[in-house]
């Protein structure tokens, strides 16, 4: 968790509006969130939950407004483990199954895995489901969601929802995360995850393979009173553009640093190349700010969100995918691009192998079909 952001908050304050979650988790007598794990490594786990600590009830006259119930945040940072090794954890020891769970050490060497990535899970939770269903079964070493994990990131419910869709997969496979649009930049996401570096943006490494994670979204920052209508576009480009300076230093940084990486893989949001006619020019845009850095650090693949469907792109020996299928409604594709290589329309997952001297991503849609298969070379 973001202890910035935190400011020392130990309680999340929770928002139940009508119409509370049904989930069987949640209805049994010890309603809680997780356990589920993060920032792994070879030798380092973290794993974190929530017990629901009680409920005040606010109300206008007879009416119940809303039920504002409280959560506490529990973690614990698991060190000196040692690599490529399953251990099984409990973080109550009560006798029951409601703690346990297990996990497997990354690599510290080069070593083939699979992991697995989706996106865009945050509404049609019969789909996510679906999906997570389909995941559990490719036992991949760790997961990453390439953002709009919920649809409202300052909605409990919605994160009630998540949990509730994941506990299976997460509380034996480690969960990264990219902050999306629909995350709101709220308390809650950086409360509920314990991501490395400034949790917005971050990388981690398995064995010879580097991640890194994006930040597209900007600056949480309130709107300063001053702001007049004729000058709020020109602040919030200013400050976005700040942050994006900075970030953009910030991976340089992290790419020249790992010049000898086997495997790059570079995840945001929003997308670099998309085939929906109405955010192509917004792509465009975040093409120029960023240039040709995936390309001149020869990124073994880029992966982004936000748009919903299947889409892959190629340019400069540099593969841009769009996982977007995870859940929320699907767009058309109706702005097909010069770097297109592939596209569809539907529900899916990626599925990739790292292997000694390629990787294979497949993209997978929901009945368990191939959409793709890319092969990829490795770096070094
Ligand atoms: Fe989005």
């Amino acid at each position: 968790m973001k202890i910035a952001r935190l400011s020392k908050i130990t309680f999340l304050f929770i928002i139940i509006l009508s119409g509370t979650f049904s989930g069987n988790k949640l209805l049994a007598q010890q309603k809680m969130i997780g356990p589920y794990l993060q920032k792994m490594s070879h030798d380092e786990v973290t794993i974190s939950w929530s017990t629901y600590e009680g409920v005040t009830e606010i109300k206008n006259s007879d009416k119940v407004i809303q039920d504002v119930s409280q959560y506490q945040q529990h973690q614990s940072i698991i060190t000196g483990l040692e690599p490529n090794t399953t251990y099984t954890y409990d973080v109550f020891k009560d006798g029951t199954d409601i703690g346990k769970g297990s996990f497997t050490t990354f690599p510290e060497e080069p070593k083939p895995f699979t992991f697995v990535t989706l996106g865009d899970t945050r509404s049609r939770h019969d789909v996510h489901q679906k999906i997570v269903n389909r995941i559990i079964k490719e036992d991949p070493l760790f997961v990453v969601n390439t953002g709009d994990l919920v649809g409202r990131g300052n909605s409990i419910p919605d994160w009630e929802h998540f949990f509730d869709i994941n506990d299976r997969l997460i509380r034996h496979t480690p969960y990264y995360t990219v902050l999306g649009n629909h995350e709101q930049n709220s308390d809650n996401y950086f409360n509920f995850f314990s991501l490395p570096g400034n949790e917005s943006y971050y990388f981690f490494t398995v064995g010879d393979a580097l991640f890194i994670v994006l930040d597209m979204d900007g600056e949480d920052i309130n709107t300063p009173a001053y702001l007049k209508d004729e000058n709020e576009d020109e602040f919030w480009q200013n400050i976005s553009r700040d942050y994006f300076e900075k970030e953009k230093k910030w991976l340089e940084n992290v790419l020249n640093l790992n010049k000898d990486a086997g495997y790059i893989f570079v995840f945001f949001h929003p997308t670099y190349y998309s085939i929906k006619k109405s955010r192509v020019a917004e792509a465009e845009m975040r093409r120029e700010f960023w240039g040709d850095i995936f390309e001149r650090h020869h990124v073994t693949a880029v992966l982004n969100g936000h748009d919903h469907y299947y889409h892959h792109a190629k340019h400069g020996g540099t593969d841009y995918i769009v996982t977007a299928g995870g859940g929320a409604p699907l767009y058309d594709t109706d702005a097909i691009q010069p770097e297109t290589v592939k596209y569809k329309k539907i529900e899916h997952y990626m599925r990739i192998d790292v292997k000694k001297k390629h990787a294979i991503l497949k993209a997978i849609d929901i009945n368990g079909q191939l959409i793709e298969e890319i092969k990829v070379k490795k770096r070094k």
